[in-house]
C-alpha cells in the first residue's frame, strides 16, 4: 500500500502510461555510457576501495570491506587442530551447496569418485536459489554460441578471459539438455519448444525460465539428484582453513560445526571452492539480493593459500532493488520484468532510458536520475524510480504477469500492491562479484588441486554480467570442476599435511603493521546476532 504522497507520484506514471508505451527510447552510446559510468557507477568510486598490502595480488584494489576480510585474522592456528586425526576422507571435497557445488559432485559422483559437500548452512541456502529470470543459451535456430559470445564479451567492457567465456557459451545448450532431462520444468510452448526472452544486453532471444523462479526450479532438481545419488552433504558446516601438503598442494580442509564450533579434519585429494558471492558485506552500503551466507568465504579461503584473484574491484549492482516497502528492501526484481515490457520511469513521469541497456549502464542511470538529476521519487530509505509494471498487461496481454511473473506478483501483493495496476519502487541491489578466483579452463586455480566454481570464481564474465550467464556458469564451470577434480583425484598421492600457510600469512600480516581484530572467514552478517562486535568473536 503507498502512502498518499507516493500515490500521487504514481497518478503521473498512470497519466504518462500510454504514451510512455509506445515510446522507442534511444539506445546509449559507448561514449555515453562510459562517461555514465565514470560518474555514477559505484564501482568508479575510488574513495571506496583501498589497495591490498599482503598476499598474491598485493597492490591490487579492492573494496575496504573485502580488504579487510582477506587481510583478516584467521579463525584457527595451527596449534588448534590435530592433522593426525582425519575426520573425513575424500576424493573431491566440495565446499559449498549451492548451484555450483551441486553440479561438481554430481559429476564427480558419476565419475567414479569418493565426493561430499560441506556447506556452512543447508544445501540449496545459496544465490543460485534466489535467482529469478532466467538463464542463457543460444539453442534457437537464429542464434549461436559465437553471437552469444559477443553480447557477452562487449558487455563486460571487453575484459572475460576468452577461453572461459568460449567455454561458456560453447557448452550453453548442453547445460540446458542436462537441465532438462534432469527434469528442471522450463517454460515451454505447447509444441514443446522453449520459451525465450531477451535480458539486458542480448541480441537475441536466449533466456531460458521457469517462471521468475528458474533457480528455485534449477535448485531443487539439483537437490533432489545430489540426494538422490546418496553424496554425504554435511550441513551446518563451514570451511574456516583451507589445508595443503607438503608439497603445497591443496589437500582438504579443516572444518567448524556451526552449532557446537567443533573443528574437524576432512582429508581430499582435490578440494573444489563452490562458496558464491559476497552480498551479505554489503559494500557501499548498499542494500543486497543474495542469501544470507554471501560472505566472500571462498575469496578468503583461496587467497590465504595463494591463489590469485581477478577484477575484485568490479561488483554488480542489480538496477532492481525494490526500494518501497521497506520490508522486502533490497529484494531482487527480475529483470525479466523489463524483459517482458516494463519500462524505467522517473518522478515527473518521463521514461529516462532504454530498459534493457546492460546492467551497469542501468543501475548507474537510475542512480544518476535520482542523485543527479533530483527526479527520483522520495521513499522512507532514499530514493528510487518507478518501473511501470502495468505496461506488461497492457502489452502482453491480461494474464501475462500472473502467467510468467508470479513471485514478483505475490512479493508485492502481501504489502497491498497490485503489480497489474500500480508501478513499483526500485533502487540498485548489490547482486553479483564480477571478480573472484582466477582459474584456468580445466577450473583450477594456480593452487595445484584446488578448484574453483561459479560466482568465487572471476574471469568468466568481465567487468560486467548479462543476466543469465550466472545460472550458466554455475552449471557450466560446477559440472566442469566436478569432472575435472574427480578425474585429477585419480592420479594424487597426498602427502603430510600442513597448516603452514597460516604461520606465513599472520608474519606477512605483521610485517606489512596489520594489527585489526577482523577474523576471517566471516561465515555469517554481522547484524544476525544485533551485535556490533561480533565478527571479533572467535565464532
Ligand atoms: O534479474 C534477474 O532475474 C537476475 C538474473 C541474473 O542475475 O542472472
Amino acid at each position: 500500500m503507498y502512502t498518499g504522497e507516493l500515490l500521487a507520484s504514481a497518478k503521473k506514471v498512470e497519466a504518462a502510461r500510454d504514451a510512455n508505451l509506445a515510446l522507442e527510447p534511444a539506445r546509449m552510446t559507448a561514449e555515453e555510457k562510459d562517461s555514465l559510468l565514470e560518474t555514477w557507477h559505484p564501482d568508479y568510486k575510488t574513495s571506496e576501495f583501498e589497495e591490498l598490502r599482503i598476499g598474491v595480488n598485493r597492490g591490487d584494489k579492492v573494496p575496504h570491506e573485502l580488504a579487510a576480510l582477506l587481510e583478516g585474522c584467521p579463525r584457527i592456528g595451527a596449534p588448534d587442530v590435530d592433522l593426525s586425526k582425519i575426520d573425513y576422507d575424500t576424493d573431491v571435497l566440495i565446499i559449498g551447496g549451492g548451484g555450483a557445488g551441486s553440479s561438481a559432485a554430481i559429476e564427480a559422483d558419476k565419475n567414479g569418485a569418493r565426493c561430499m559437500i560441506v556447506t556452512k548452512l543447508r544445501i540449496g541456502d545459496a544465490n543460485t536459489m534466489m535467482a529469478e529470470g532466467g538463464i542463457q543459451a543460444a539453442d534457437k535456430p537464429n542464434d549461436s554460441p559465437a553471437i552469444h559470445y559477443l553480447d557477452a564479451f562487449g558487455g563486460g567492457h571487453f575484459a572475460a578471459k576468452p577461453e572461459l567465456l568460449y567455454k561458456l557459451v560453447n557448452e550453453a545448450p548442453e547445460a540446458i539438455e542436462w537441465l532438462n532431462g534432469l527434469g528442471v520444468e522450463f517454460d515451454k510452448a505447447p509444441d514443446g519448444t522453449m520459451i525465450t526472452t531477451h535480458g539486458g544486453g542480448t541480441s537475441r532471444k536466449r533466456m531460458h525460465a521457469a517462471r521468475d523462479y528458474t533457480g528455485a526450479e534449477i535448485m531443487r532438481t539439483l537437490r533432489d539428484e545430489v540426494l538422490n545419488r546418496g553424496i554425504p552433504v554435511i550441513d551446518y558446516t563451514a570451511a574456516v582453513e583451507l589445508i595443503l601438503d607438503e608439497d603445497g598442494k591443496c589437500a582438504g580442509a579443516v572444518l567448524m560445526n556451526m552449532e557446537t564450533r567443533e573443528l574437524k579434519i576432512a582429508r581430499a585429494k582435490t578440494v573444489i571452492l563452490a562458496t558464491g558471492g559476497a552480498g551479505r558485506l554489503h559494500y557501499q552500503g548498499f542494500p543486497t539480493s543474495n542469501h544470507y551466507g554471501a560472505t566472500a568465504d571462498g575469496l578468503i579461503l583461496g587467497y590465504r593459500v595463494g591463489a590469485k584473484l581477478l577484477y575484485a574491484d568490479t561488483l554488480q549492482y542489480h538496477p532492481t532493488g525494490a526500494a518501497y516497502p521497506d520490508q522486502i528492501f533490497g529484494a531482487l526484481v527480475t529483470e525479466k520484468v523489463r524483459s517482458l515490457g516494463a519500462k524505467l520511469v522517473n518522478a515527473e513521469g518521463e521514461v529516462f532510458m532504454h530498459p534493457l541497456e546492460t546492467r551497469d549502464v542501468c543501475a548507474a542511470s537510475i542512480i544518476r536520475e535520482c542523485a543527479g538529476r533530483g527526479k527520483g521519487v522520495k521513499t522512507p530509505d532514499g530514493s528510487g524510480v518507478w518501473l511501470d509494471t502495468p505496461m506488461i498487461e497492457k502489452k502482453g496481454g491480461e494474464g501475462t504477469i500472473l502467467a510468467r511473473i508470479p513471485a514478483m506478483y505475490r512479493m508485492f501483493a502481501k504489502y497491498g500492491i497490485d503489480i497489474r495496476t500500480e508501478p513499483i519502487l526500485v533502487y540498485p541491489t548489490l547482486h553479483y562479484q564480477n571478480g573472484g578466483l582466477d582459474i584456468t579452463p580445466d577450473g583450477m586455480t594456480c593452487v595445484e588441486n584446488l578448484y574453483a566454481a561459479g560466482e568465487v570464481v572471476g574471469g568468466i564474465h568481465g567487468r560486467n554480467r548479462l543476466m543469465g550467464n550466472s545460472l550458466l556458469d554455475v552449471i557450466v564451470f560446477g559440472r566442469n570442476a566436478g569432472r575435472e577434480a574427480s578425474e585429477k583425484s585419480k592420479s594424487v598421492t597426498t602427502g603430510a599435511l600442513t597448516l603452514g600457510h597460516i604461520d606465513a600469512f599472520n608474519r606477512e600480516r605483521a610485517e606489512a603493521g596489520l594489527d585489526s581484530g577482523t577474523v576471517s572467514p566471516k561465515l555469517l552478517p554481522t547484524y544476525t546476532h544485533g551485535n556490533p562486535d561480533f565478527h571479533k568473536m572467535p565464532f
